[in-house]
């Protein structure tokens, strides 16, 4: 397999091809691949508020590697091929399909606001949510209604979506739930990936502390981005804790913030 043979170029020769609020995207060394790279950018509430903490980076590469693995190996397709370095890993390119998909078991963040629901309440089922992927709009929620309406997906497509966030939720609700971490909810991305002239839906993006609530479940602490959006403090703390409970790291090891960084 070609694409597993590494490429030499330097890192500031690469093509960027996008750059986002907490990742860029470089060209990958194979057609149809993309190196991802996370960077230590914190945003929330559409980057109004925004700050670098060092190491965040290092440690969702780590963990979305983990989670995105597991994934591949129990058979829900992901864009993720492997890791290249501390920062950065081989993707297959896929064409993202513009939805936030959120699938949530407990009442927290706006799902609590909207509803008037205590944040911590279980809810009576899984429930997943739609939301659409712009940020001049604020990432709306939308429903299969919107979703059909405008093309974003077909009906066949919202189905295969779905059947895949609820794998990805069992799946990450009892990996969790085995080291001591509620999950609350979470958010996946997910893409249209050819092989030939089919076409199948994969997990796209990341999964890691940034876009999921995890909270302790004997204090009930939240080990996830919330921290920074509630000015919490003890983010990398946290992150470095989800990653020692999954046995990542090491009980002693502190996370190497040096390795390759972003050329601006
Ligand atoms: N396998 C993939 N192929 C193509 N694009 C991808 C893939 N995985 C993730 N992406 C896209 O790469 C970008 C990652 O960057 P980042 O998460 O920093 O973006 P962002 O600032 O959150 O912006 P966006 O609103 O586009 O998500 C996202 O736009 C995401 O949709
Ligand atoms: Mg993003």
């Amino acid at each position: 397999m070609d694409f597993l043979k590494p490429r030499y170029t330097p890192m500031n020769r690469r093509r960027r091809i996008y750059e986002g609020k907490a990742k860029v995207l470089y060209e990958g060394p194979e057609p149809g691949t993309l190196i991802q790279h996370f960077k230590d950018d914190a945003t929330a509430f559409n980057a109004k508020k925004h700050e670098v903490i060092d190491g965040k980076g290092v440690l969702n590469n780590r963990i979305s590697e983990f989670l995105f693995q597991h994934l591949n190996d129990i058979g829900v397709p992901t864009h993720f091929i492997r890791r290249l370095n501390m920062r950065e890993q081989l993707i297959r390119e896929v064409e993202i399909i513009p939805l936030e998909v959120v699938v949530r078991n407990v009442a927290a963040g706006s799902l609590a606001t909207r509803l008037g629901l205590e944040e911590g309440t279980q809810l009576p089922r899984s429930i997943i949510e739609f939301y659409y992927k712009n940020d001049a709009l604020n990432d709306p929620m939308v429903s299969e209604e919107h979703i059909t309406a405008f093309g974003w997906a077909t009906p066949q497509e919202i189905d295969d979506i779905m059947a895949l966030a609820i794998r990805v939720n069992d799946f990450l609700s009892g990996l969790f739930l085995g080291v001591g971490i509620r999950l609350v909810d979470f958010k996946m991305e997910t893409g249209r990936l050819w092989e030939g002239d089919l076409m199948r839906i994969v997990v796209a993006d990341e999964i890691s502390p940034d876009s999921c609530r995890l909270w302790d479940i004997k204090s009930a602490d939240k080990l996830d981005k919330d921290r920074f959006r509630k000015d919490l403090g003890g983010l990398i703390e946290a992150y470095t804790e989800v990653a020692k409970r999954l046995g990542i790291m090491s009980e002693n090891e502190k996370v190497q913030t040096g390795g390759p960084r972003l050329v601006q």
